[in-house]
């Protein structure tokens, strides 16, 4: 894709013509003189004491800087406070705000949706939703893999009554138009001052896909674990032993799901290899669980329904990538956990104490009690888990030092400052 569509080329050839001429410097397509009004404000020049260079045309942003601002701007809510990056702030990973709670949104800001919201980072390897040669689920976006592309995933939050909540794409697009750089959205993506709604709609989240495909930010790779791998930086010996720890098959086994090898034609490691997996993580107080039958199967429901047959691949969700991991708390896809501390102990004890994690009733602990009862045997077992009365495969000192690690893969590290 070439920088700019092929007809704002030839406007900003024409612009830089006229304001060579000391004609007009507007920025916008729209008001280009015509071929005529160009040779009379040729003509006129040649008589006239030359003039300072009018200042160069402002070039026609690009759809990923347009994306930028859509992505901030509360205007596209139907609320009007809502933008993508008040639940995906841009200083905490691009993930939601701390505490354990789920993201409120809707008309007037009071419903509360069934995810944590990831971090919107890492996520260009995740490819589309698909099953490989084993018949086991990958990648896609969401939690539960139900968008293929960011632009198919961008008109989810937009048109979610829990989230900006517009009502159709005639309202959507009545907020676009009354934006202040409507234009911008319109030339930067090659539309006429005419555009219709759905080619503005379509205009928008593109620009806002753009924004996150072309951005560095969104897969920076400027964590302390990537310094120390491009041999910039070392780590302390607990970050050390911490990787060691998470690599580890007989103890914290993560990289089994969250690779830590770099990535095949990307030479970076994303933390994830996008399975799905049921870890049985445990129930969280939300509007959605006030009712007790209520249950997030991810894969099976309710927000996908196209494998809501699919018994065997409920309660699975996309492993996260765990860069930037120490800024986007709350965990998991309820969002049930706070700290990392709390995640590795659940990792490290979740069947050996399990009274740590889940209720007592009647004498009886409910494991897995965020998963029908029927469905709890979909739950993964393999290490770092344990069988009740084993030893954990992650000690408290492995555990304090996987923290340590995680910690280690935040984005913006720069080396302690050279002495002076
Ligand atoms: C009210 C909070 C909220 C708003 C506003 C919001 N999101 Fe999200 N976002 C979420 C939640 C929650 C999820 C996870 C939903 C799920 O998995 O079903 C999510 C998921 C995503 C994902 C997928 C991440 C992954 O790991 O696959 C992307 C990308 C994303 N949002 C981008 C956006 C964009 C772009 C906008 C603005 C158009 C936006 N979000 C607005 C809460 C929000
Ligand atoms: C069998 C695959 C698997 C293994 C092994 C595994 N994870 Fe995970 N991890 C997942 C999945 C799947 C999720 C999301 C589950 C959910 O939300 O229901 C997850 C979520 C997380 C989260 C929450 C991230 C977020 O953004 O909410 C953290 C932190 C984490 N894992 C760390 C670890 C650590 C540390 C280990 C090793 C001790 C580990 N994981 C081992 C699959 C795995």
């Amino acid at each position: 894709m070439p920088p700019f569509p092929r007809h704002t080329l030839s406007a900003t050839w024409l612009l830089a013509l006229l304001a060579g001429c000391g004609g007009g410097s507007s920025a916008t397509g729209e008001a280009i003189a015509s071929a005529q009004d160009a040779t009379v404000t040729a003509s006129a020049a040649a008589v006239r004491p030359p003039r300072p260079p009018a200042p160069a045309p402002a070039a026609v942003p690009t759809l990923a800087a347009v994306g930028d601002r859509l992505f901030e701007d509360t205007r596209l809510s139907a609320s009007g406070k809502l933008a993508c990056a008040s639940c995906h702030v841009p200083t905490q990973g691009h993930a939601d705000a701390a505490g354990g709670f789920l993201p409120l949104g809707g008309l007037d800001g009071t419903r509360q949706g069934l995810r944590s919201s990831p971090s919107v980072r890492y996520l260009d390897q995740a490819g589309a939703f698909r099953f490989d040669a084993q018949g086991r689920p990958h990648g896609g976006l969401f939690w539960d893999g139900r968008a293929d592309t960011r632009v198919q995933q961008a008109r989810g939050p937009l048109f979610n009554a829990d989230e900006m909540a517009n009502a159709d794409v005639t309202s959507l697009a009545t907020r676009l138009r009354a934006l202040p750089y409507a234009a911008d959205l319109r030339a930067a993506a090659g539309l006429p001052a005419a555009a219709t709604d759905d080619q503005l709609v379509d205009a928008a989240v593109t620009a806002i896909a753009r924004y996150q495909a072309d951005d560095t930010k969104f897969h920076a790779f400027t964590s302390k674990f990537d310094a120390v791998q491009d041999g910039r930086a070392t780590f302390t010996a607990q970050e050390q032993r911490g990787l060691a720890a998470f690599n580890d098959p007989q103890r914290g086994n993560c990289a089994s799901c969250h690779d830590s090898r770099p990535a095949p034609g990307l030479g970076r490691a994303l933390f994830t290899n996008f399975s799905y997996h049921a870890l049985g993580v445990p129930r969280n107080k939300s509007q959605a669980t006030g009712n007790p039958a209520f249950f997030d199967l991810g894969l099976c429901g309710p927000q996908r329904r196209d494998l809501a047959g699919r018994q065997d691949l409920c309660g699975l969700f996309r492993t996260p990538s765990l860069r930037n991991v120490a800024l986007t708390a709350p965990y998991f896809h309820n969002a049930s956990f706070a700290s990392l501390e709390d995640v590795v102990a659940f990792y490290a004890t979740r069947d050996i104490d399990p009274t740590r994690w889940y209720p007592v009733v009647n004498g009886q602990v409910q494991r897995y009690n965020d998963l029908p009862p029927a469905l709890r045997t979909n739950v993964h077992h393999g290490a770092p888990f344990r069988r009740d009365g084993q030893p954990p495969a992650i000690t408290p000192q492995d555990a304090a030092d996987i923290v340590a690690f995680l910690r280690t893969l935040s984005d913006g590290y720069s080396a302690a400052p050279s002495a002076p």
